[in-house]
This record gives structure tokens, sequence and C-alpha cells, in this order.
């Protein structure tokens, strides 16, 4: 299907290169079939809009980031299509920031820009104006076009007629409870009292080409500055520690993910018998995740064998043999676009051989240390550190270490991270990576803190050609990944409905494949 228009022509009588997808087909161009299009519709379809229930904890993190930008107008865009292959776009997720300020989720909304207008001194706390000091939210949206305009039939990627209804301006405010504007505006509202001495304007770089241009622009003509950078950081930082609304998206994304790893057990047999198992086991997580979810929230790791001392094989075109272990790490990302970060690694055949539970029991037991590591008044480093003192401890006892254990959990030594070269936690939310520019001082140096969420990922992986192992374990990966939520007095394991400890995976895998 391609969006039908009539090829145009330069002076010298070519076809510009950016109109020659149009050679497709014909859209008509009389006026006859414009006032024909234009005519004969019933009431437009209402998309049934109603407020969301995030949005009194936007309005919350709005507040909590604009007492950190005093005077300062900050721009946080959605983002715009990406192509993908010549005119075919990627399906639309905006950027999280723009998600968790506004509470806005799947495919939600392309090309909008939400502004946070400083308030004046001068202006009158109204209530519509806002307090002075703070910030007036406003989001700035392309609404749809009229069933009379050309862009309504012509435009493939706005018009009604291609995507289906859009939300109005109406919609969007009862949706969020934000002023909303026409995009159209956006230019005129950003440089409003923007100079030296006025106004900063501020930007989060990297999300839309276009709408940083206009601020460059502005910025330039107005010799005036602001740190993007600082922004980007303060975003980041924000979502830190969650909120009740957040915590609950979590669940659900969770719940949702632990669903879809009940399906790959039981199609387990058909992933052994396709010639391309690993695609099998990713198809059935992404296509669970499209069905319950909007989408995954990264590519999905579906590793079986050796695959799996690959630390992000997604390529997933292997064979699946019984007698292996196959390692699945999958996240559902929900409608509201929080995501799981799950990782279970299973015997094909339901039943882990000696060595194969040697190095499972290994990995979760500095999985628990990890976990009970994970509590407020620790440090998010410490974390990791008591996962490591497991680890090598481990790989001490099966005489794998060059070195003592004590040498190798020195910041001199580390020859144990040659298993597990990868980190064992981080911040999960909206990101799968999430708060991923956070200072160092708020993330690795800092104290945990109820609310937060992250993972608990360690991992043993020993590859078929490591001739520092015995060869019993070469080949074998293992990785335990669960998403656990800081409580006030130590932690819960958002993931523990999916069973860890092995004989009880044995266990869930032999219920699940009796079905
Ligand atoms: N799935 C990517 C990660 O575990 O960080
Ligand atoms: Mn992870
Ligand atoms: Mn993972």
């Amino acid at each position: 299907m391609t969006e039908d228009v009539n090829p145009e022509t330069l002076p010298s009588g070519e076809q510009p290169l950016e109109s020659r997808g149009e050679n497709r087909s014909q859209r008509p161009a009389s006026a006859a079939f414009k006032e024909f299009m234009a005519s004969g519709w019933g009431a437009r379809p209402e998309l049934s809009t109603e407020r969301g229930a995030a949005a009194p904890f936007t309005a919350e993190r709005r507040d909590r980031l604009s007492a950190q930008f005093p005077g300062q107008r900050l721009v946080i865009p959605a983002g715009t299509f990406k192509v993908r292959s010549n005119d075919c776009d990627y399906r639309f997720r905006p950027h999280s920031a723009f998600a968790h300020l506004t509470g806005l989720g799947a495919e939600q909304e392309p090309d909008a820009v939400l502004v946070l207008h400083p308030v004046d001194e001068s202006e009158a706390p109204d209530g519509v104006t806002g307090t002075p000091g703070t910030h007036r939210a406003v989001l700035y949206v392309r609404p749809p076009a009229g069933r009379d305009s050309e862009e309504f039939f012509s435009d493939a990627r706005y018009g009604e007629f291609w995507v289906g209804a859009r939300p109005t301006f109406t919609d969007l405010e009862t949706l969020t409870g934000i002023r909303t504007a026409h995009l159209d505006t956006l230019r005129d509202a950003l440089a409003k009292d923007v100079g030296p001495d006025g106004v900063q304007l501020v930007v989060v770089p990297g999300v839309d080409e276009a709408v940083e241009a206009v601020v460059e622009e502005i910025r330039a003509a107005q010799d005036t500055g602001g740190s993007d950078a600082r922004l980007a950081e303060a975003l980041s930082e924000l979502r830190l520690v969650k909120d009740e609304h957040e915590v609950a998206q979590m669940r659900e994304a969770v719940a949702t993910t632990i669903a879809g790893f009940e399906k790959i057990v039981g199609q387990l047999p058909a992933a052994v018998a396709h010639r391309r198992g690993e695609r099998v086991i990713e198809g059935t997580f992404v296509g669970h995740a499209r069905q319950e979810g909007h989408a995954v929230g990264y590519e999905t790791i579906a590793a079986a064998g050796d695959h799996a001392t690959t630390l992000h094989w997604t390529d997933n075109d292997g064979r699946v043999r019984t007698g292996e272990l196959v390692l699945v790490d999958a996240g559902v990302e929900v409608d509201s676009l929080y995501t799981a970060d799950i990782t279970r690694t299973l015997p094909v055949d339901g039943v882990y051989t000696d060595v194969q539970r040697r190095v499972y029991q290994a990995v979760l037991d500095a999985a628990d240390a990890a976990f009970a590591a994970a509590v407020p008044g620790n440090k998010f480093r410490d974390v990791h550190a008591a996962a490591m003192e497991v680890i090598a401890a481990r790989l001490g006892e099966w005489g794998l270490l060059p070195v003592s254990v004590e040498e190798s959990l020195s910041p001199e030594g580390q020859q144990h991270r040659r298993w597990m070269v990868h980190g064992t936690s981080h911040h999960l939310g909206l990101d799968v990576h999430d708060c991923a520019l956070a200072r160092r001082e708020l993330y690795l140096d800092a104290t945990i803190e109820p609310g937060m969420v992250f993972t608990i990922e360690p991992g043993l992986y020993f590859k078929s050609d490591d001739e520092l192992v015995p060869e019993e374990y070469r080949g074998i990966g293992v990785r335990i990944e669960d998403d656990v939520l800081v409580t006030v007095d130590g932690n819960e394991n958002l993931s523990a409905a999916l069973p860890r400890d092995p004989d009880e995976v044995e266990a869930w895998m032999a219920r699940l494949s009796a079905r």
C-alpha cells in the first residue's frame, strides 16, 4: 500500500528523488475528486477518552522537576517517527521522559512537545498562569486534520483515513490533565522572553532534531545558553524512586512477562523440532507481548547451549537441543511503557544435569546474597559486591581462579570477572536500563532507598572455547535475573512468582508440560 500522489517535476523536467516513491501508482488530482472526498461523511468517530490514572502522579513529577529549574523553559519532546526502510516507519514509541511527565504511552503522541514554561513573578497566581516561581505545563500537539483537508485522505503518517482516529486537543487534555496548544504555535511560545537576562531555554537532547534546531536557533539569536545535559540528567534522576502508580505498572509488566515464560515452556518441544528453535522461543514471547501489552522492552534473548555465553545473543537463529540449557532474557513492555527484565535458564528437557545444576546453584547463591544486600541504607554498589563474593568463592572452590579468592576480589585482581563481565544490577522502569543518565553519586554510589526498582542478575558464562575451564563446564551459560522493589525494611522480589530454585524450576516445567 502506498501514499498515492502525482509526481512533481523539477524545472529541468526531471522528477526529484524524494517523490520517486510515488511512481508506484496514481492518486487522482482532480478538483472533483478532492471535493468528492471531502463530502458525505457522518460524524467523525470520537475516541472515548477519560482522565488517565497516571495524571495525578505526572503532575507531582512535573512539580519536582520544576523546583530544580526556576526561571528556565523546559522542552521535552516526544520525538518523531523513525524510518526503518525507505518510507516505512518503526512503530512509534515516545521518549521515556515525555511518557513519565505526561502519562502518555504506546503510540502517543508523535511530534508532541511538552513545555514547562517558567511562571514570571509578575504573573498573577490565578491558577491559569500558575504560581510565580514555578512552571506551567503546555502540551503542543499536531491535531487531526478535518475531513475536508487533503491530509485526511492523502497523508499516510497523519491522515485519519490511513492511521485511524487521532486524539484531539480535548482528548489529550482530558487524558493528561495538561493544557494543550497547536504545534504551529510552538516556535513563538519557545522564543517568548528568552534572552541573556530573561528566560533560559533548555531541551532534552537527542530526541527530536527539528525541535532541537528551533531551540538552537532561538538561543543563538538571543545570545543565551542553558544546560541541556543538566535537564537530561535531572529527568533520569527523577525516576530513581518509583511512585505508587509506577510500581503498579511494573507489577503488571512482570506478571505479563511471567505468563510469557509459561508459554515458552509449552513451546519447547516445538522449538526442539525446528531448525531455528531459538526463534520459536522468541516468537512465542514477542507474540505474547504484543497480545498482552505494547511490545517487548528490549530484544528478546533466546540463547540455547553455547549461545547463552554470548551475553546479548539476539540473533536467536540457532537450534534448541535436549540435554542443553536455554537462557531466556525477556520483558514485556506494557501499554504505559514500563518494562520487566527477567532471565531464566531452563533445562530444555526439564531436568538439569549435575554440572548444569552446580553452575546454576552458584549463580542462585550469588543472587540470594545480592538480595540480602539490596536493602535501604546499603549502597547500590554493595549489591554487586555481595554477588561477586559468592561468584569468586565458587570459582575458587572449583579451582578455576589463577589467584586466591581474596586477591581476585581485590581491585587489582578481578580475575573472576572473566566469567561474569557484566554488572549485577541496573535500575528498571520505562527504560530497561532506566535512569541511565543519573550522576554516579545517585546511581552506583547512592544509598538504596524504598521505591527503587532494579534488577539482580548474576551469571556465569563458560564459552565452549575457553581453555581455562574443564571440559564439563564449556558451553554452559547461566543467568538468573529478577526485578526487585526496595521496601521500607527490605525488598520484594517482584518476579518471585517465576520459579528460580532449580527443583522448583523442574517441577514448574513438568507441570506446564503435562498440560
Ligand atoms: N536484558 C538486558 C539486561 O538484562 O540488562
Ligand atoms: Mn537486566
Ligand atoms: Mn535482562
